[in-house]
């Protein structure tokens, strides 16, 4: 079978040889593990951040077979909760069959195409869910800003919140992801942080201030949006792609100075720290839904070989919607 490597952990900027193909002999279960067949692998920002150290999961390091979260089929298992068929998540690896220590997977529940669970009913989607409602505090008639728009996060917040009656302003890296994100998915309005006037743009496409911003960026772009924040605002601390792949750590400067001032609050999470509402954030995203008032919009490389620039791709701003490698087919 085939499985990546990371062979080199990266000090610049993540590059294609920094992984290696390899054709291995199948894994062997022990006590507790299921021998699963990948079928979809999660391709995220944070798999950068994971080769920079450790974090809310080990550092990855070279010669790590590269980890992932990912959608697999059981073919084997020493565990009795899984059997032959059963559809898992969990984290897994790039590679195209794992064993894995039953503890660190999930029965799926029953969401046709297997895609949707790693996006709207996936991390994807919780992430901007929670982020929204259990740290935004979002109320309705507010205006929110979400950076990284056209990602997988950013187009759910942005639909989300606009759903639930709210202004809705993104940021994102081309015209082309600004304007679908307006024309697709229904955002009052999308600035391209690379013209250089964002602070400009943003007083002109936010007339009453910034209640919530969903960072999904960090730097430079969250130094900008704080000038335009409301009093008593909120910042969603998601992720911090701008400073994950090889670039020195940059700005906020203006803290803790206008979180003083303005009475902001910053608040960071980990999805997984409302597990306990992941069913209640799955059925009424799934009423939002069938309301046609969520797209899904997801982003499918084919091929484990395609992983490696699969994430590049992403790193790059090149995705539009969730990222993920099909490895193989959905059962039928
Ligand atoms: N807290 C949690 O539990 C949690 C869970 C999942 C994800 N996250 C975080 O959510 C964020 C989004 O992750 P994702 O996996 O969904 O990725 P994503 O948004 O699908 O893709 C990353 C996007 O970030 C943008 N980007 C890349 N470099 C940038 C830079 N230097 N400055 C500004 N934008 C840049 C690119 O879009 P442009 O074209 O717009 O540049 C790229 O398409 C990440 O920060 C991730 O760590 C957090």
């Amino acid at each position: 079978m085939k499985q990546l490597k990371l062979s080199n952990v990266p000090t610049g900027n993540l590059k294609k040889t920094d992984f290696v193909l390899e054709n291995v002999e199948m894994p062997q279960i022990g006590d507790g593990e299921v021998l699963v067949k990948n079928i979809l692998l999660s391709i995220d920002a944070a798999n950068r951040s994971w080769m920079q150290g450790k974090t809310y999961r080990d550092a990855v390091r070279a010669g790590d077979i590269m980890p992932t979260y990912a959608i697999a089929e059981v073919v084997e298992s020493n565990d009795e909760r899984f059997q032959k068929g059963q559809i898992v998540t969990g984290d897994s690896v790039w590679a195209e069959y794992a064993a894995i220590n039953s503890k660190l997977l999930t029965s799926c529940p029953n969401i046709k195409p297997l895609s949707n669970l790693l996006s709207l009913y996936g991390i994807a989607g919780l992430t901007a869910y929670h982020g929204l409602m259990n740290v935004g505090k979002l109320k309705k008639g507010e205006t929110v800003v979400v950076s990284a728009a056209g990602g997988s996060v950013g187009l759910f917040v942005g639909q989300i919140a606009k759903a639930m009656g709210c202004r809705v302003v993104g940021i994102a890296g081309s015209d082309e992801k600004c304007s679908r994100v307006v024309k697709e998915l229904n955002f009052d309005s999308c600035i391209n942080y690379k013209s250089g006037t964002l602070l400009k743009d943003l007083k002109t496409e936010c007339p009453d201030g910034i209640d919530i911003y969903f960072d999904n960026v960090g730097g430079s772009i969250l130094e900008v949006v704080l000038f335009r924040m409301n009093m008593r605002g909120r910042v969603v601390c998601c992720g911090a792609v701008s400073q994950y792949d090889g670039t020195a750590p940059t700005g906020p400067r203006n803290l803790p100075g206008l979180l003083i001032v303005k009475r902001l609050k910053m608040e960071g999470f980990i999805v997984m720290d409302f597990v306990k509402d992941h069913l209640s954030a799955i059925k009424h995203m799934s009423e939002l839904q069938a309301e046609g008032k969520i797209k899904i919009i997801e982003d499918i490389t084919e091929g484990i070989e395609n992983a490696p620039d699969a994430l590049l791709k992403l790193l790059s701003g090149g995705n539009y919607g969730k990222s993920m490698v099909r490895v193989c087919p959905d059962p039928s």
